[in-house]
């Protein structure tokens, strides 16, 4: 049931799937006897300095992978020199991040029906100390996603003789489920919506609404005074409302293929929203990432960072904070070692001339 939540799409998934897919219509750039011994990952995201050009995406319900949820996300993000935005779906609250966390990260927020509530978790993060905001426009309703149907995800599992017997064959993630409790959505319940013992769908279905429009990121902009970044962007036409109201960035996401399926996959809507708003805005894009290959070709095609999200939670499930450490180290060593056999010394000297489409004959 958790693994069909994390993994799963809308609909038959095509854009889930093609989200990686794309990444193969590149080829990297290989120049040789270039000197390049000290590539620098080093980026600026929101004021915030990073390590590398990739930030840890917000994830809902990721207690339900590993008790260690959306701190462990932190801490490995922090291990890496960079951020995580924590969901507003999390399961670990806006505040125990903060405290548990040895530096300031970045929070997400849907523009939900119920304005008080969002006003108390714009509060709520910035007292404890969040220093970007980002506000997902993709969901204004639930994502078609029929595995996660399929399997009935829900919070707490209703109990089938199937899941007895999953059960019976993971000790160790009972133990931590039962021991730390950490499935909840703290911060709604902390406000006191009934999200003590309820699945993502119904949660969200509940405060999430369709009837929205510009003047609710209007008021959300005026309600937070730090970097605003919308993210779940795919129309450069949109891309620039969004930064005519005043955001400081987009992020180019299909929601990793979860909300409308058949919508074209990130990195080939990336490029039209680089060259309408690059120039006056942080464009950072996500869905598909895999690799540092995949994490250079979007750098190289405008993106300033990217975002990973099944990737942290793949490397949360297997082994909590360590295991999403490791995957940033990974896709960190993945991004020097390319970069190096590029001839390219840092993510900003980094553009479309250092790839090549598939297809194009050099004869
Ligand atoms: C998400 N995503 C997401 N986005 C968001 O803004 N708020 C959220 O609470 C969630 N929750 C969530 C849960 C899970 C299990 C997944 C896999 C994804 C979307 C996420 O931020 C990001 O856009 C995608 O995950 C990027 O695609 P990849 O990296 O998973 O391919």
């Amino acid at each position: 049931m958790v693994w069909a939540y994390i993994e799963n799409g809308a609909d038959d998934e095509r854009t889930l799937r093609e989200n990686r897919a794309a990444y193969r219509d590149w080829y990297l750039s290989q120049r040789v006897l270039t000197r390049t011994a000290d590539v620098d990952l080093t980026t600026t995201v929101a004021g915030t300095r990073l390590g590398l050009p990739v930030v840890v995406a917000p994830v809902g319900l990721a207690g339900a992978a590993h008790w260690h949820g959306d701190l462990g996300l932190a801490r490995a993000a922090e291990q890496n020199g960079t951020r995580m935005v924590l969901s507003s779906a999390s399961t670990y609250g806006i505040e125990e991040v903060a405290r548990g966390a040895g530096a300031h990260h970045w929070f997400q927020l849907y523009p939900w029906r119920n304005r008080s509530l969002m006003a108390s978790l714009l509060d709520r993060a910035r007292d404890s100390g969040y220093t970007a905001l980002f506000v997902t426009v993709d969901v204004p309703v639930y994502g078609n996603r029929l595995r996660e149907r399929r399997t009935g995800m829900g919070i707490p599992p209703t109990l089938t003789p199937r899941r007895v017997l999953e059960a019976a064959l993971r000790p160790r993630w009972v133990y931590g489920y039962l021991r730390h409790r950490r499935t909840t959505l703290r911060n709604l319940v902390s406000d006191g919506a009934r999200a003590d013992s309820v699945g993502s769908v119904e949660v969200q279905s509940e405060n999430l609404t369709a009837d929205i429009g510009w003047d609710d990121l209007e008021w959300i902009r005026s309600r937070w005074d730090g970097p605003l970044f919308v993210k779940g962007v795919l129309h450069p036409d949109d891309a620039e409302r969004v930064v005519d109201l005043g955001a400081d960035g987009v992020v180019v996401s299909n929601h990793g293929g979860r909300q409308l399926n058949a919508v074209q996959p990130t990195v080939r809507a990336l490029p039209a929203v680089v060259r309408r708003v690059g120039h006056r805005a942080e464009v950072l894009v996500d869905g598909g990432i895999r690799s540092g290959a995949d994490a250079v070709v979007a750098v190289a095609l405008g993106a300033r960072a990217c975002l990973v999200g099944r990737p942290a939670v793949y490397g949360l499930a297997g082994g909590g904070e360590r295991g999403v450490a490791a995957v940033l180290r990974i896709l960190r060593e993945e991004m020097v070692r390319a970069l190096t056999m590029m001839g390219v010394s840092g993510p900003g000297e980094l553009t479309p001339a250092h790839l090549t489409p598939v297809g194009d004959r050099a004869d």
